[in-house]
């Protein structure tokens, strides 16, 4: 049996793969091994000579075993290591997930790069002057009944001095202050969050996105506009996209307009969120943005040469854009922090 034993220790130990190893287990441990015969045959010896001889022969089967189980798990792991097992299930990497409004707004910066336009931030906290005055809505004209604004309270110990300042309610202050900076041509626009002091609703909401637009050069008509915005529109909605211009008022523009597309009813194939909207509006057409020919009193306000420039200005609002491009239903889900929402973009 001492015999027995080293050998099977030896050549469990030099087992080179599972086959060499379930073959030692056979010859060692197996049913018809030196060892099981013995087993067997205890229950012919006297008690006595069992009683001394039992025990160890059980602890030989043990420790064999346990060796065979050592060698059989460093076997399997030399096996599967270097291989790689195409059939096992992968880890799912989790992307985050741009926000909505972020591909919009890249959408829209993407569109109007490709046509030459620079693209400027401006402040969230404009002055009174910026965001109306320099606009041709001077303090208690009724235009500014237009922008429900929230006004900031000067910093203590400067009342008197301090220019009033808001949260910017659009922007168009963007328009004055690149002018004051820039001489014409050219063409920018600027992405940018808004602030409205405004009961909320599905439609509505106290902050929000607009991308301003100004293109200023001696020469700019309304004719430029009309193509600029329609390869905007396609680009943005596809290329059946019909839109209509409709006259509005701006105290920034003159003439003014708005820009409506059609939502139902066009060359557009019918579309169940469009349709909605359509039903929610009583009309066919949605309005998309205010627009028109920069007033020259705005030019006056950046201390241009009367007369001397005329140019064309939109304002659009990016969650509008969005909700139609990707069916959003309601403005809140934007700001409503929901993965469930952010994780479908
Ligand atoms: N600032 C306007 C608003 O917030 C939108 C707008 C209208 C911008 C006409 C413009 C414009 O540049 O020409 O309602």
């Amino acid at each position: 049996m001492e015999n027995m034993e080293k050998e099977a220790y030896a050549e469990i130990e030099s087992a080179a793969n599972l086959e060499e190893l379930e073959n030692a287990r056979v010859k060692y441990v197996g049913r018809k091994s030196e060892l099981a015969l013995e087993l067997r045959a205890l229950k012919d010896l006297p008690l006595e000579k069992r009683k001394a001889v039992a025990p160890k022969l059980q602890n030989l089967r043990r420790s064999i075993e346990s060796l065979l189980e050592l060698k059989k798990t460093e076997l399997s792991k030399t096996k599967t290591s270097g291989q790689i097992d195409l059939t096992r299930p992968g880890i799912k990497h989790r992307f985050g997930h741009l926000h909505p409004l972020t591909i919009m707004e890249r959408k829209v910066i993407d569109i109007f790069s490709s046509m030459n336009f620079s693209v400027i931030n401006g402040p969230e906290i404009e002055t009174e002057h910026y965001n109306f005055d320099a606009l041709n809505i001077p303090a208690n004209h009724p235009a500014r009944e237009m922008w429900d604004t929230f006004w900031l309270k000067p910093a203590s110990g400067n009342e008197k001095h301090k220019e009033k300042t808001l949260l910017r309610t659009h922007t168009s202050p963007m328009q004055v202050r690149y002018m004051e900076t820039h001489t014409p041509p050219f063409q920018i626009i600027v992405p940018g969050r808004v602030f409205r002091y405004e009961a909320t609703d599905a439609s509505h909401e106290t902050n929000f996105h607009q991308v301003e637009g100004l293109m200023v050069g001696k020469d700019i008509s309304l004719a430029n506009f009309k193509y600029v915005i329609e390869q905007f529109l396609k680009k943005m909605f596809g290329p059946e996209t019909e839109f209509r211009f409709r006259p509005s008022y701006f105290p920034f523009t003159e003439p003014s307009l708005e820009v409506d597309i059609r939502l139902v009813g066009g060359r557009e194939k019918e579309n169940d969120t469009f349709r909605a909207i359509a039903e929610s509006r009583k009309s066919e057409w949605l309005e998309v943005m205010g627009a028109g020919m920069v007033n020259q009193k705005v030019f006056e306000a950046a201390h241009y040469n009367p007369g001397e420039w005329q140019g064309f200005a939109f304002g659009v609002g990016l969650e509008r854009l969005a909700m139609l491009k990707y069916k959003i239903p309601d403005i809140r889900l934007f700001y409503s922090d929901d993965l469930r929402f952010i994780n479908q973009f």
